[in-house]
């Protein structure tokens, strides 16, 4: 069985801690029928020493690849599921991930509406019109009215809302969820709030069948809701939804199952497949021969005793097979990739084969960047990978003053990858570590000591956010630049970055700085 790129379905899930993405997942997979986890896979052949490879890398390296990508089939159709770390492992990484995708799930729990990681990411995805996908997730327990809900996604996020299925209920009362694209309620036959188990086909709310299994009250209301809502947010708009300004509202309990087969047929249906993916000097198509992709993620070795890394490439054109040579086109360097981490279903046939909207993992020592672009020769450079504003910053100490030189290639070194941000101050010679998340500082300090044998100690600064500079007035940039040299640092390119101490001072300084754009994103070089 041969699967095109037009029935890939590449998509991530945004979220904030503890909204439930983890337990979508598993009801995602389950759902697929085909949960890729280390032990889970009956694999056969060839499927089996891809599997083992591995299996091998992460026993032997320590490295944990296993959640990075995991990929099922439904309807036909092949999903890859990007993870999107989240927890204390938020970082960068987990921004890139997010330029890998076709499309997202943005999980919301129903009790606390949007929270601020799901806020940042739901950002990333709009710098790139990523269509979104908006599941609600714990309407078994009680939570916040659904119009509330949707008029803050309205308004906050500037989204159009179609709303797909409608709780009957909430908590206590939660009753099922009512699929209005399909006319079907899920319910259960274990009593109410019992999981998902009965699909009962309907004309519309108003469907006698309704009325024996709903409380009249709870009935009443979810029918006034759905007409209520019906008037206020125009229909769902399959074109509006791919072209990011519209998103469908799936109402949902994925603890209790609810809403996973609706929201993996709206995916199906209506999520795009991969795209043209931009680049220099022309856009590529997915549908040409030739292999092609790009390296958003890096995922270092959780073993000291090792530097070996992988590298995750998405592939945007072509099929690539393993034992492929590919040319990273930042250094001319050919790379035979003898032994990818190739991720795939239970039941898809090719198991060596990768194609467009599939991600691959690349061992390699280091040699690997972030925005790196990989081709069967072509000089091509994939665009639109950003490199995001820091949102922790910390001036660097070492321990021993003799050891600058190594600190420095250290801080390099891991600039250059992708891991942090390094700015150096215009006046002064301390650096400064700019990350997205905690974690990031514990990984930087923990590989300087195991590789470049520096102690590193972070200390506070002054600064809370940081924007890069830019301008069409060349001398305007300037005048601005001088003007506040103490808070300028420059980036590892060379370019100015503007250090803010409050998000008041930034807001005066854009505002009384008309001709200056202030951004909280970098295209990659
Ligand atoms: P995350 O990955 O987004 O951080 O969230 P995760 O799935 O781990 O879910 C966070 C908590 O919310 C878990 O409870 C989980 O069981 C619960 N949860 C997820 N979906 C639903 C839902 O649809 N309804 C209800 N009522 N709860 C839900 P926990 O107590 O923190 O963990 P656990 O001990 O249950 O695993």
């Amino acid at each position: 069985m041969s699967i095109t790129y037009d029935q890939r379905r590449t998509f991530a899930i945004i979220s904030h801690p503890d909204a439930g993405k983890t337990t979508l997942t598993e009801k995602l997979l389950l759902q697929g029928g085909a949960i890729h986890m280390a032990g889970a896979v009956k694999a056969r052949g060839e499927a089996r020493r891809a599997r083992s490879d591995w299996m091998k890398i992460e026993q032997e390296r320590g490295i944990s690849v296993t959640s990075s990508v995991m990929t099922f089939t439904h309807n036909g159709l092949l999903f890859n599921l990007l993870d999107t770390p989240g927890h204390e492992d938020f970082s960068e990484d987990t921004y890139r991930t997010l330029t890998a995708v076709d499309s997202a799930i943005m999980v919301i729990d129903a009790a606390r509406g949007i929270e601020s990681q799901t806020r940042k990411l739901f950002e990333v995805c709009r710098l790139r019109d990523i269509p979104i996908i908006t599941y609600i997730n714990k309407v078994d327990r009680k939570g916040r009215e659904a119009f509330d809900l949707l008029d803050e996604i309205q308004e906050e996020l500037q989204l159009d809302i179609a709303p797909r299925v409608w709780p009957l209920g909430m908590g206590g009362q939660f009753h099922g969820c009512y699929d209005l694209a399909r006319n079907e309620f899920h319910t259960s036959t274990q009593g109410r709030g019992g999981p998902f188990d009965t699909v009962v086909h309907c004309s519309g709310l108003d469907d006698p069948q309704l009325e024996e299994r709903v409380d009249d009250g709870v009935l009443a209301q979810a029918q006034e809701e759905a007409e209520l809502a019906e008037a206020a947010y125009p229909p769902f708009d399959p074109q509006a939804f791919r072209e990011g300004h519209q998103t469908p509202v799936i109402f949902g309990s994925a603890l209790r199952d609810y809403s996973i087969t609706s929201l993996l047929d709206l995916i199906a249906e209506h999520a795009p497949p991969p795209r043209p993916s931009p680049a220099t000097p022309r856009d590529v198509t997915p549908d040409e021969d030739k292999v092609s992709g790009f390296v958003f993620k890096i995922q270092a070795n959780m073993d000291k005793n090792h530097r070996d890394r992988i590298a995750f490439l998405r592939i945007c054109s072509g099929r690539f097979k393993r034992g492929m040579k590919l040319r990273q086109v930042r250094t001319g360097k050919d790379i035979t990739v003898h032994s990818p981490i190739i991720f795939m279903a239970q039941d898809r046939g090719i198991a060596d084969e990768a194609g467009p909207g599939d991600v691959i993992g690349i061992p390699n020592h280091g040699t690997i960047r972030v925005g790196d672009t990989f081709t069967e020769g072509e000089k091509l450079r994939f665009t639109g990978l950003p490199a995001f504003a820091p949102e922790i910053l910390r001036r660097v100490r070492l321990t021993d003053s003799t050891r600058v030189k190594q600190m420095r290639q250290a801080l390099q070194d891991l600039s250059e990858e992708g891991l942090i941000q390094v700015l150096k101050p215009d006046i002064g010679s301390q650096w400064v570590v700019g990350v997205i998340g905690q974690l990031q500082l514990d990984v930087v300090s923990d590989r300087a000591k195991s590789e470049y044998k520096v102690a590193l100690e972070f200390e506070p600064t002054p600064y809370q956010m940081a924007r890069w500079l830019s301008s069409d007035d060349e001398r305007a940039l300037n005048t601005f630049v001088s003007k506040h040299k103490s808070a300028i640092m420059t980036d590892r390119d060379g370019d100015p970055v503007f250090m803010a101490s409050s998000p008041w001072e930034l807001n005066y300084k854009i505002e009384s700085n008309a001709a200056i754009r202030f951004s909280k994103t970098k295209e990659m070089e």
